[in-house]
């Protein structure tokens, strides 16, 4: 059986980490990776966790099995932070949530759910995308269509295409749309749009199945989940995942949810709270307390509430001024051209406007690591590493010349 198996040197994510590995170069930079860096290049643990764990060690907590639903303190907590207190969603109880091993197995689960109740269903992923994303629905067995989202290399985006795409939804069809901070381009839609795309769905009786990953990344907590808000008080079904990992710097403990928003019509939940506990003990069993805990901990203090809000206000700032240095930077090194996209995009990620070929020579020749689609994790950046960015691409941009 095993004699089979290829090597995965194809697999582009995987062959980018291993080419990372292999690089002995002392300088080389790594913007592959989804986490926060500080100035330092260190990946921070927030205070209000290292509080939140203390607390728990002193509570001597169990380490008994929970159950596939895991821990459900965590969902309540995580459906007030994504719907507020007044939301029609949690006032007509039509939500039914698990905690899952973070949000990738939240996708994994959610795409196994549509799999098992409507195999025809295809899912639609924005172009470009966030390419593993892809993976947890095609593993499932279901079908994708892309819709244009961002023209990478006019660094501009597509909202008109996006909305002649969408039109083409059937009903039953997934949309898989992110909450905020898109990955990989760090576009979002406006309240507007957000309103145009529920239109549709609305029409075209699609399901959204929306991907909350850096809620308070971008414009701020509650700004971040509001186009979720909107267009899920209008639509009578969806599905949402939401991921701790980055929210809370709590990325290898490993916390995140899937919710089902029940249709308007549904006589009660009982059996998609019956189907959700199944396909998650199926496919993981059930899920690890720990981050799920230090969260729920936090969100019901007060005072660690706070902590917490304090400082994801000062990594939101933080990685707001990084992008304003990368733009900077890469203007004066290269007159005339215009990276105010770079200032403008949400969260982590931009994508550079190159090409697959130029992106390689990033690797080969300036120990830059990018992942597909050009795709730069900003919040990785600190400014000596942003001038070797800027000049990279200076390099790059003076070959097509
Ligand atoms: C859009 C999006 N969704 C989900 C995830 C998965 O997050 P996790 O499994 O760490 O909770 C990520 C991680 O990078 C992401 O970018």
């Amino acid at each position: 059986m095993f004699r089979e198996l290829g090597d995965y040197a194809n697999d582009p994510i995987e062959g980018m980490f291993a080419r990372l590995a292999a690089d002995k170069f002392a300088g080389k930079i790594d913007l592959g990776i989804g986490v926060y860096r500080d100035q330092s290049g260190k990946v921070p643990v927030m205070q209000a966790v290292r509080q939140a764990e203390k607390i728990m060690l002193d509570k001597r907590l169990s380490k008994s099995y929970m159950t596939p639903f895991g821990n459900l303190a965590y969902c309540r907590d995580i459906e007030r932070l994504v719907f507020g207190a007044d939301h029609p969603v949690l006032a007509e109880r039509r939500i039914v949530s698990a905690q899952t091993p973070g949000a990738g197995c939240a996708l994994r689960l959610g795409a196994e759910i549509v799999h098992d109740l409507s195999p025809e269903s295809r899912v639609w992923a924005s172009t470009p995308v966030w390419f593993h994303q892809l993976e947890f629905f095609t593993k499932a067995g279901l079908d994708i269509l892309p819709y244009r989202y961002y023209d990478r290399e006019n660094s501009a985006p597509q909202f008109d295409a996006m909305l002649e795409d969408l039109a083409g939804m059937r009903a039953g069809d997934v949309l898989l749309l992110h909450g905020c901070c898109h990955n990989p381009t760090g576009h979002d839609l406006s309240l507007e749009q957000w309103q145009a795309v529920t239109d549709v769905v609305l029409g075209t009786d699609a399901i959204p199945f929306v991907d909350i990953a850096y809620q308070g990344f971008g414009r701020g907590i509650e700004q971040d989940v509001a186009g979720t808000q909107l267009m899920l008080a209008q639509v009578p079904q969806a599905l949402l995942t939401v991921s701790s990992s980055k929210s809370f710097g709590v990325y290898r403990d490993r916390a995140g949810m899937l919710s089902i928003i029940t249709p308007t019509d549904a006589a009660g939940t009982t059996g998609i709270r019956r189907k959700l506990r199944d396909s998650a003990r199926q496919l993981y069993f059930m899920a690890p307390d720990h981050a799920a805990t230090v969260v729920h901990e936090i969100l019901s203090s007060s005072e660690l509430e706070q902590l917490w809000r304090d400082e994801l206000d000062d990594l939101r700032q933080n990685i707001s001024e990084k992008r304003a240095e990368l733009r900077r930077t890469i203007e004066a090194e290269n007159p005339g051209f215009d990276a105010g996209f770079i200032g403008q995009q949400l969260g982590m990620f931009s994508c550079l406007p190159i090409t697959d070929a130029e992106q390689r020579t990033l690797e080969d020749e300036y120990h830059i690591y990018m992942l597909p689609d050009a795709r730069v994790n900003v919040a990785a950046l600190n400014a000596a590493r942003a001038i070797t960015v800027a000049k990279a691409f200076r390099a790059i941009r003076d070959r097509r010349a």
